[in-house]
């Protein structure tokens, strides 16, 4: 890869690696899957990033309308922007969900009793809700091994990086694609 093009991509990794800290504007990723014939797009916690295998994690509720879509569909985007920085890092990814198995348990176990709260919905997240102070299972964080079964945790691989900088001089833009041999870079018209 030119070098200019390599020293963005491994910027990005960086980025990617820095953004599971909560302390990086890139921490809170938008991701969207497709239902049906419609994108649905919402907010997650970007929990890690594994460079071995250029792998996006974020966790969910099993129980969650995204589950079935990426079930059926396991193209999934994510879109990073900071603000700061001004850079916009658009991530294509081929997504695997893991639940009740080895690496869903690795990370549960990393998740601090009352952290657990996400998974303790009595009911599926997004079904109707009749009152939103009672959504929760009773006494949840006396019981939260309980709600391991509701856990799971979404791996994503990527497959292409499109990174974009809004500078005051010029904008610049490239992507980033995965091949046999590695990932290819090339710039693009920003
Ligand atoms: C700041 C913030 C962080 C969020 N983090 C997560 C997350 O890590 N995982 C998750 O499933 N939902 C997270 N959500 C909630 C989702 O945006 C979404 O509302 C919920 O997962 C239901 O999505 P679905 O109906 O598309 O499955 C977060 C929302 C906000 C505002």
């Amino acid at each position: 890869m030119q070098k200019e093009l390599n020293k963005i991509f491994q910027d990005c990794l960086n980025h990617l690696k820095e953004a599971t800290s909560n302390k990086s504007n890139f921490h809170l990723p938008v991701i969207g899957s497709i239902n049906e014939n419609e994108v649905e797009l919402r907010t997650v916690v970007l929990r890690d990033f594994n460079e071995n295998n250029n792998t996006l994690v974020f966790y969910t509720d099993f129980r969650s309308p995204k589950i079935d879509q990426i079930k059926n569909n396991p193209t999934v985007s994510f879109m990073f922007y900071d603000g700061v920085l001004k850079e916009q890092l658009r991530i294509k990814t081929k997504s695997t969900i893991h639940h009740h198995d080895d690496i869903s348990l690795k990370y549960w176990e990393k998740i601090k009793p009352e952290n657990r709260r996400d998974y303790a919905a009595k009911q599926s997240p997004s079904s109707a809700s009749i009152d939103f102070s009672t959504y929760l299972e009773e006494d949840w964080i006396n019981h939260t091994e309980d709600f391991y079964q509701n856990f799971a945790v979404v791996y994503n691989e990527i497959l292409e990086i499109d990174w974009l900088i809004i500078n005051k001089e010029l904008n610049k833009r490239a992507r980033f694609f995965i091949q046999k041999s590695g990932f290819i870079g090339e710039w693009l018209t920003p």
